[in-house]
C-alpha cells in the first residue's frame, strides 16, 4: 500500500520533470514522432556547437553531415553515421569530436529514434 503510494509519487514527479507542450494529449501523439523530438533535443543539447547552422555558421563540414536547424536533420543520413551519433553520445571519441557523456536515458532516447529510422526501407538503400 505504502510502496504503491511512493511509486505513484515518483511517477508523477518524473512526468512533471519532462513536461512537453503536448502534455495531457500524450495518447494522441505518434510515438515515432515523440521519439524524434526527444532525440532532437538531446543531440541539440550536446552537438549544436558545430551541427546547428544558427550557432555554427563557419563549420560547414559539420553542417554538411547534419544540421539541427532542420527538424528532419537525420533524414537520409547513412546508417553508419546514425550509429556514430549514438556512439558519440555514449562517450566514445571519434575523429575530432570531444568526448561527451550523455545520460543513459538520453542515449536510450537517441538509440530508439535511430532504430525507428533504420526500420524504414529507403534508409537502408542509402550508402
Ligand atoms: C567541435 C565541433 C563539433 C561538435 C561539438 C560535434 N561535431 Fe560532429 N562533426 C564535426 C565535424 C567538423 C565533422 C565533419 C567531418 C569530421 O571531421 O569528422 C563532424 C562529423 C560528424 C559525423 C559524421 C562522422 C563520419 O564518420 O562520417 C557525425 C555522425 C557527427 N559529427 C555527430 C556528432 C554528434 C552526435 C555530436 C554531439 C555529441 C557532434 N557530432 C558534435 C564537428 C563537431
Amino acid at each position: 500500500m505504502r510502496k504503491q503510494a511512493i511509486s505513484m509519487l515518483l511517477g508523477a514527479g518524473l512526468s512533471a520533470g519532462c513536461a512537453t507542450p503536448q502534455e495531457g494529449v500524450v495518447a494522441a501523439v505518434d510515438p515515432v514522432e515523440e521519439r524524434a523530438h526527444a532525440a532532437h533535443a538531446v543531440v541539440e543539447n550536446y552537438c549544436q556547437g558545430c551541427h546547428l547552422s544558427e550557432v555554427s555558421t563557419q563549420n560547414t563540414k559539420a553542417l554538411d553531415v547534419f544540421d539541427l536547424a532542420d527538424e528532419d536533420w537525420a533524414e537520409g543520413m547513412p546508417k553508419k553515421q546514425l550509429l556514430t551519433v549514438v556512439s558519440l553520445l555514449s562517450g566514445r571519441k571519434i575523429r575530432k569530436h570531444l568526448r561527451v557523456s550523455a545520460t543513459a536515458e538520453e542515449v536510450t532516447a537517441v538509440r530508439a529514434f535511430v532504430a525507428d529510422l533504420l526500420k524504414r526501407p529507403y534508409q537502408q538503400s542509402t550508402p
